[in-house]
């Protein structure tokens, strides 16, 4: 009989985690067992505060049984189905109940949707979409694609090519013929600001630059995370995304949100695109799509997009993309379920409603040691911290892990604090957040 670790104590050997720490982690592991609400239960029985939503996906909080059941009824009902030349109902109520609720309303015409297995697929999608389409309309030499220094775009070949996160990149080849806008970080100018950033909205001419540096006609499209989420929590400066959106509409570039955080109620509004009021041309989504609790990815594109690619002979395939999971019949599940309780709960809106108590809150941490910037937006915030002597990073993970011991989730990336709770939090749970990372940040070295 081989061993057979008690349930709470696996071995941790054979996991090879990701973007984790393997050989630090597996000697003082931090394990969850249980998650109900606004709460995860550790392996040892502690409550734990769910200060980020899992990974931004958790927005209706943990637990949700009218989720679970949707998704046990349709493991009985029809667990699998192909998706390449054939359907399933399904899939096609999922996208009609996106498109009803599609970025930027009916207007905005975004309402035509590709499913995929993850964000990273989501994005590698959209990108491909949008050369697919310059093609289609006659414009083949559109084949470049640009992204932003800091973006973070999943992990395939086409997302760290256009993302902006020197770690995922430099290790990896990329694709040729990217390049990308400076980032809108700017402390100097815009530290603590409430709201937008004041300055910054010029750096969408860069854009220009780039143009006059490859030329429109190679360029096929630009992607952006309407406020950059990994890389802590960057906001767009007033004025910055209908900059962007006008510059690439002059020069026939497609325009790309990534909101695969931003998508679902996390700023208040249902997408970045009704918040902004910006309205690209594709929309890259994930996470909120399912709860976070069935994997899934999924692209709005414009109806000018899509229509574009509906040509040529009738039996011929218009777009040689797709996954095996593509409309997974029980992610979609998943998905229907997760939107009636969104809309059941007002949970796309209602950031905003307590956007204004949180922002509040997180800057209540201002001045506290080592603080040097407070960003919020929604229910989002990052939270930067000065960084120790040639130890870029060590000092938010020091904090994370004391936070996690004191029963709060947080995360961090490089020295910045990331937050976002699941969008059913109330103000016991801020109050938690703000005084048990208030009190972590006084004991930090
Ligand atoms: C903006 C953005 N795009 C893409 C991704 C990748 O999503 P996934 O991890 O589901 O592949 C993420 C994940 O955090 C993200 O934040």
């Amino acid at each position: 009989m081989p061993d057979i670790p008690p349930a709470n104590a696996p071995s941790l050997d054979a996991y090879w985690m990701p973007f984790t720490a393997n050989r630090q982690f597996k000697a003082a592991p931090r394990l969850l067992s249980a998650a109900q609400g606004m709460y995860y239960t550790s392996v040892d029985g502690r409550e734990v505060l769910d200060g980020t939503a899992g990974l931004w996906c958790v927005n209706a909080g943990h637990g949700r049984r009218q989720i679970s059941e949707a998704v046990a009824r349709q493991l009985d009902t029809m667990d699998y189905a192909p998706s390449f030349q054939m359907g399933h109902p399904i899939a096609f109520d999922f996208a009609e109940r996106l498109a009803a609720i599609a970025p930027g309303g009916p207007a905005a015409g975004l309402d035509r949707v590709f499913f995929a297995g993850s964000g990273s697929e989501a994005v590698d999608t959209a990108l491909k979409i949008a050369v697919a389409y310059q093609r289609a309309t006659g414009q083949g030499t559109r084949t470049r694609l640009i992204g932003r220094e800091r973006g973070y775009h999943g992990v395939g070949f086409g997302g760290i090519s256009v993302g902006g996160l020197v770690n995922n990149r430099r290790v990896f080849p990329q694709l040729p013929g990217t390049d990308h806008l400076r980032h809108t970080h700017d402390p100097a100018r815009n530290a603590f600001s409430r709201g937008l950033p004041e300055h910054g909205a010029e750096l969408a001419d860069d854009l220009e630059r780039l143009v006059a540096l490859h030329g429109a006609e190679t360029i096929a499209a630009v992607i952006v995370e309407p406020v950059a989420g990994s890389t802590g929590v960057l906001l767009p400066p007033v004025n910055y995304l209908e900059r962007l959106r006008e510059i690439c509409t002059r020069h026939g570039i497609l325009l790309i949100f990534d909101e695969v955080i931003t998508g679902f109620g996390r700023l208040g509004a249902p997408f970045a695109v009704d918040y902004f009021g910006v309205v690209p041309d594709l929309v890259t989504t994930a996470k909120g799509l399912t709860n976070g609790c069935i994997p899934m990815g999924a692209v709005f594109a414009s109806r000018a997009v899509h229509d574009a690619l509906m040509h040529g002979p009738e039996a011929q395939i218009e777009l040689f993309h797709g996954y095996t999971y593509s409309g997974h019949p029980v992610a979609c599940a998943a998905g229907l379920a997760a939107l009636d309780i969104y809309a059941g709960e007002g949970l796309l809106t209602r950031a905003g409603d307590i956007a204004p108590d949180w922002s509040e809150a997180m800057h209540s941490l201002r001045g506290l040691p080592h603080v040097i910037d407070i960003r919020t937006i929604g229910l989002v915030a990052g939270i930067e911290l000065a960084s120790r002597d040639g130890a870029a990073g060590e000092r938010a993970y020091d904090l994370f892990v004391d936070c996690f011991e004191r029963g709060l989730l947080i995360r961090v990336t490089g020295d910045i604090v990331a937050l976002s709770p699941p969008l059913i939090a109330e103000t016991g749970h801020i109050d938690r957040i703000v005084s048990t990372l208030g009190e972590a940040l006084k004991r930090l070295a």
